[in-house]
């Protein structure tokens, strides 16, 4: 049986404020083997790991993330929406992950959120990072902007690229290949194991979202699809151990 990647949801998220120092350490140590999480860009250019263009859900902060800068972003508690005990987290800059999964053995799949804020020129500035870190074999990249996976993929063709979809796409095993990508990021719903074999036939990988039920997580495990990405990456490292022994 091949090994399927343990993602986990913007880090341990069923246990951690999402995307946070907090929640990418826990997953390392509940055994998830990946982190997926969301980039977005501040007003001066940094990349930060947030879900929501809007900072009020996760800091409280009535304003978007592309109307301040990262000096003022980092003083928001990003922590005690989620529980008191976590409120010194902050929204952490792209490059502190990066550093600190450097040391780890994780793979890492970054979603670039930019559907409704456009960031004109995060491809670049994300790609060029991930270069400077040497982490172009532990990264996939990820979007619902099919056009920016496009432009990754010109500027980086080493780094691999991953289509977000909820759909059911027509051979989307097909489709990836017109741009250079390499994977299907599927929500669950629209995965069958046909579709899995005949992805695995074109050389293109599986990775599924959001799996949080230990049923749905047994029957993607059992249609060897090549990742799952779970807000408890502890529950699916069971099931996975189950499989192997
Ligand atoms: O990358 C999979 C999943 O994270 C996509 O949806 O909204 O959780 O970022 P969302
Ligand atoms: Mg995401």
């Amino acid at each position: 049986m091949k090994s399927i990647i343990n993602y986990a949801h913007r880090g341990a998220s069923g246990y951690c404020p999402e995307n946070t120092m907090a929640a990418f350490e826990k997953s390392w140590k509940l055994g998830a083997t990946g982190i997926e999480t969301d980039v977005q860009m501040t007003k001066d250019g940094q990349l930060v790991l947030i879900h929501d263009e809007s900072l009020k859900r996760t800091t409280g902060y009535e304003g978007q993330i592309k109307d301040l800068t990262y000096d003022e972003i980092k003083t928001l508690d990003a922590g005690s929406w989620y529980s008191e005990e976590f409120a010194n987290e902050h929204v952490p800059l792209l490059s502190e992950l990066l550093s600190w999964i450097a040391s780890t053995e994780m793979m890492l799949n970054i979603e670039i959120k930019n559907n409704i804020e456009p960031y004109i020129g995060i491809e670049e500035k994300l790609v060029r990072m991930i270069q400077e870190y040497n982490l172009t074999d532990r990264v996939i990249i990820s979007s619902f902007n099919h056009y920016t996976l496009q432009t990754c993929h010109q500027l980086a063709p080493e780094i691999q690229t991953g289509i977000l979809y909820m759909e059911n796409l027509v051979h989307p095993w097909d489709y990836v290949k017109t741009f250079g990508a390499s994977a299907l990021h599927a929500h669950y719903s629209a995965v069958t194991s046909d579709g899995v074999a005949q992805a695995e036939q074109a050389g293109v990988i599986y990775n599924v979202w959001t799996i949080n039920d230990p049923i749905v997580m047994r029957e993607l495990i059992d249609m060897q699809v090549g990742g799952i990405i779970t807000d408890y990456p502890d529950i699916l490292a069971e099931l996975l151990k189950e499989k192997i022994m």
